[in-house]
């Protein structure tokens, strides 16, 4: 089962256990991590799961699609590796994948 890093903006971590299949957003929620909120529930029209993928996983993370970067662009605190939790999905790949979460979602 691949294992997920959680970093909150003031520094607390949380590594995760993570379900193939499901989404990076799903398994914050599971674990409840702060940070994440999630308010559309996955539907890619919020942008209140918002994480800062780590620099070394974004080329394996990979890009937004075009309606995934249209709603980044609209959300606080992006940076060149942001991306909607609830938009990556989990694979064995990504075991080991860091990823923060902003501020101004924390709960
Ligand atoms: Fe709403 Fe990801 S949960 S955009």
């Amino acid at each position: 089962m691949p294992k997920i890093t959680f970093i909150e903006h003031n520094g607390a971590e949380h590594t995760v256990d993570a379900e193939v299949g499901t989404s990076v957003m799903e398994t914050a929620m599971r674990n409840d991590v702060a940070g994440i909120v999630a308010e559309c529930g996955g539907g890619c029209t919020c942008a209140t799961c918002l994480v800062h993928v780590d620099e070394k996983w974004y080329p394996v993370v990979g890009q937004p699609s075009a309606d995934e970067a249209y709603m980044i662009d609209g959300a606080f605190e992006i940076t060149a590796t942001s991306r909607l939790a609830c938009q990556i999905t989990v694979t064995d790949e990504l075991d080991g994948l860091v990823v923060r979460t902003p501020a101004y979602q924390g709960r």
